[in-house]
């Protein structure tokens, strides 16, 4: 892979981190960097800043950091290339594809290129006589001719082979269909369509690209409905059915379905912000991926048992990313896709304006398992609501649940209050322990992926961090480590980042964290960054640098000078001058 280091130079040049970020992260100034909620992580306060001037990013609560490039692969979810890809884009700058030797991406490119395909094919034969059926049963389920075109519905032909047909024709290859999920291999060496007598949702990822298929099959037949597999282009536990079209809604909130009839229904009747699972249960990216696009999710599942288990399950999943939960439960229909057909969309209008917030939830949820008669299951009951409620940041929130609390068992409500300031004491103790044993270990060893960053001689490698940090700031400081080489580092880590450093300044190329990230580690940047957000003086930028280089040289003959103390080498250049 060889995609010219000139441009991407230039391409990070030219994409601000501040810009960038800005498109994501709502973000404010403050003393000279730019602070904002963390994207990565759920959180109330800001400890996610961005650094002008050293065009990086980085965050006090979860430990990410990086480039601009690596800002888009995270975000994004996108591989080195494609980040590249995505911010030439933004920047107007050509992407050198002609360099690339990208077997991988091309041949992720023919699967879309032939889901686009199959998508039209499907489309067209749900208004072709073979199609009959198909349209009927959409019909008859209630959906205009609009919505069949909006979401792309289609029908696939009961026939072994129309569809394998017709995408040959168009010149794709047999092992391309097998590829896609689109065909399978039958025994004796042919190939057949998966897809057959099933009227088909078209899976639609968040760049407009045909990812997947769902099928339903008409009428009462199994499985009911089946879904292309995991591909190279198609991955169920992180895409959502429609959330391509959920993600602009302007009413604030997605709804998360169950299924793709129900977001469809939903979005017939006017709510354009529901979405579904494709088939699997919610996952923690499924999680990740809604919080980039909304502050409040509306859980409404099937009434059924195993929507009520579902829903508690997803429940915390959200919660973690700082999401709003509400729970939204029908009753008098089976599913959203029943309610509306009976009730009509007012009514469910009304329902996701009283859907309880999830406390209210889980205390019901409570409810029903325990019998409030037996005085010992009361007595559980009022113990776990208690603890439900020392999760709640607000007073004023716990006073009122904790009424009806009282209400329903007829145990008082100071009682219940006081049962739950102890249980959120105890919360507290343990978050505090475990807050201070953090504090106790080094950094790098809080953050589980550096874990195997420990440093062996701390000392050593902080005058590395600072060799480096000065390099990253001033490369002109170069001149005072000629000769030293990255073998002398002890750390192994810092001594792989020094010789990317290195090479790149004796070939007078710049520095620049973003320029650095195709050929460090995700946890070489992490580290690059985290040591680079320390504050450094430039003022005596030599001096400093010096003393570094002293400290390490003095340190590979384990003679470890006591004055020299390396942290009152920075703290007296810190007094003069912070930058
Ligand atoms: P309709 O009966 O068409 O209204 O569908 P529904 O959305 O009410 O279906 P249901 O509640 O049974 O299932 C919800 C979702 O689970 C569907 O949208 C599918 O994604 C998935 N699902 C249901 N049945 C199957 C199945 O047999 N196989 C697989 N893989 N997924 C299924
Ligand atoms: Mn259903």
């Amino acid at each position: 892979m060889a995609i010219p280091s000139e441009f991407i130079d230039e391409l990070v040049a030219r994409s601000d981190i501040v810009d960038v970020v800005s498109d994501y992260v709502s973000l404010s100034p403050k003393g000279g960097s730019y602070w904002g909620l963390c994207p990565f992580h759920g959180e109330k306060t800001a400890s996610f800043h961005v650094l002008p001037d050293r065009q990086l990013y980085h965050c006090f609560g979860c430990g990410k950091g990086g480039g601009v490039v690596s800002f888009v692969m995270e975000l994004e979810n996108l591989p080195y290339p494609d980040a590249l890809r995505m911010l030439a884009k933004r920047a107007g700058m050509e992407f050198p594809e002609g360099n690339l030797d990208d077997s991988g991406r091309r041949r992720r490119a023919r699967l879309l290129a032939l889901n686009k395909e199959a998508a039209r094919y499907f489309h067209s034969q749900l208004h072709a006589p073979a199609g009959r059926e198909g349209l009927e049963y959409l019909r008859g389920r209630g959906l205009s001719k609009g919505i069949m075109t909006r979401f792309g519905l289609g029908f696939a032909p009961e026939s072994w082979d129309s569809l394998t047909k017709a995408m040959t024709a168009k010149g794709f290859t047999k092992g391309e269909l097998l590829e896609a999920g689109l065909a399978v291999s039958g025994k004796k060496g042919g190939v057949y369509d998966r897809f057959r007598n099933r009227v088909m949702f078209p899976i639609i990822d968040l760049r407009g690209e045909v990812i997947g298929f769902g099928g339903r099959v008409l009428g009462d037949g199994t499985p009911k409905y089946l879904n292309s597999p995991d591909t190279p282009v198609f991955n169920k536990s992180r895409n959502l059915f429609a959330l391509n079209l959920a993600k602009t809604t302007k009413l604030g909130r997605i709804v998360l379905t169950e299924g793709y009839m129900d977001t469809i229904s939903l979005y017939q009747a006017g709510f354009d912000c529901a979405v579904a699972s494709l088939g699997t249960s919610l996952t923690a990216d499924h999680a990740k991926l809604l919080s980039r696009f909304t502050k409040e999710v509306v859980i409404c599942y099937d009434a059924d048992n195993a929507g009520v288990q579902a829903a508690n399950r997803a429940i915390p999943m959200l919660e973690k990313t700082g999401l709003k939960v509400r729970v939204l439960r029908v009753s008098g229909a089976k599913d959203p896709d029943e309610f509306l057909r009976k009730y009509g969309p007012d009514a469910f209008a009304r329902l996701l304006d009283q859907s309880e917030n999830h406390v209210e939830y889980s205390l019901g949820q409570l409810q029903n398992k325990y019998d409030l008669k037996d005085l010992d299951q009361k007595v559980a009951f009022a113990k776990e609501a208690s603890e439900l409620l020392a999760k709640l940041n607000s007073p004023v929130e716990q006073e009122i649940y904790a009424g009806q609390i009282a209400e329903l068992t007829g145990i008082g409500k100071d009682a219940l209050l006081r049962e739950t300031r102890q249980s959120r004491n105890q919360r507290m103790r343990t978050a505090r322990k475990k807050e201070s044993r953090k504090a106790m270990t080094p950094v790098m060893q809080v953050q589980p992926k550096a874990r195997d960053m420990r440093y062996e001689n701390p000392r050593a490698a902080r005058a590395e961090e600072g060799i480096l940090r000065l390099l990253m700031l001033d490369s002109s400081l170069w001149k005072e480590v000629q000769g030293l080489e990255p073998g002398q580092f002890t750390s192994p880590h810092l001594g792989r980042i020094y010789e990317v450093l290195r090479r790149r300044l004796l070939e007078g190329q710049p520095l620049q964290v973003g320029m650095l990230e195709g050929e460090l580690s995700r946890e070489e940047v992490e580290l690059l960054t985290r040591l680079m957000a320390e504050p450094e003086s430039l003022e005596n930028g030599k001096k400093a640098m010096a003393d570094y280089r002293a400290i390490l040289e003095g340190a590979q003959w384990k003679d470890l000078r006591e004055d020299s103390d390396l942290l009152a080498v920075r703290d007296r250049l810190l007094q003069k001058k912070t930058i």
